[in-house]
């Protein structure tokens, strides 16, 4: 059975120090939670207060970006995945909606890069989603199999067999419109639909398939009981301890 995971999307949000205050109070919150992996994405900057507040615990760190290479070189705002591992980060999210929209990654870099978050052994969460106007068209499969063909299908099956997907429909993130469980549902299943037709049946029974997009307490039950839906991607209640905890808990 898929372990769920619950990952927190911190953005660019917190200090280092607004950082460590947020583990004080997370962490007793989730210290019986052992039915899901949970892992919390900071800034870069907040990388080492995190690893630092979460030793000892089951919460695991994650970067929300890194360079499509381990060497190091002249690359003004990057970070290598081998300078997260060795921050202490086990988990790196790539690809996510804000990146395509804001800085230009595309389906080619999603790959690169996560073929490079692991060669340097961190778990890479791929992100994928169509906008709004790609749903209202009908094309939402359409988007997500250019997405999955460009950034994911380019993987060996070994290396396939180490990554999580994250579904993130751009319509719902930070906009409080949280996918009915009944589209997740359809849409994670669609996904899985793609990687057993590319990495087979065991490919696609094993791969963790994350929904992001105004997960919130109140709504994650739902989400969680959707037999494709295998843990959730969070964005704004991932800032507040009793909100994520809520999420974890669910
Ligand atoms: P949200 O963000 O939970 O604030 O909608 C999710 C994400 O972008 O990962």
């Amino acid at each position: 059975m898929r372990t769920p995971l619950m990952a927190g999307n911190w953005k660019m949000f917190k200090t280092p120090a607004e950082t460590t205050a947020f583990f004080e109070k997370f962490l007793p919150l989730v210290a019986q939670s052992t039915h899901a992996d949970v892992a919390i994405c900071p800034p870069f900057v907040n990388i080492a207060a995190a690893v630092e507040a979460t030793k000892g615990s089951r919460v695991g760190v994650g970067g929300q970006n890194c360079y499509w290479q381990n060497k190091e070189g002249a690359f003004t705002g990057e970070v290598t995945p081998a300078m997260l591992k060795a921050a202490g980060c086990q988990y790196v999210i790539i690809g996510h909606s804000e990146r395509r929209q804001y800085f230009g990654e595309t389906d080619a870099t999603v790959l690169a890069r996560t073929k490079a978050a692991l060669e340097a052994g961190l778990t890479p969460m791929v992100c994928v989603g169509e906008l709004l106007a790609d749903r209202e068209s009908g094309k939402t499969n359409d988007v997500l199999t250019t997405q999955f063909t460009g950034g994911i299908a380019g993987l060996t099956p070994e290396e396939f067999a180490k990554i999580v997907i994250a579904y993130e429909p751009v319509w719902a993130i930070g906009t409080g419109k949280v996918a009915t469980p009944e589209i997740a549902q359809d849409t994670h299943k669609a996904i899985r639909d793609l990687v057993e037709a590319k990495f087979g049946k065991d490919a696609a029974a094993a791969v963790r398939i994350l929904y992001g997009g105004s997960v919130k307490p109140d709504n994650v039950t739902g989400l969680m009981a959707k037999p494709d839906i295998d843990g959730a991607l969070v964005g704004g209640a991932a800032l507040k301890a009793e909100d994520f905890a809520g999420v974890v808990n669910f």
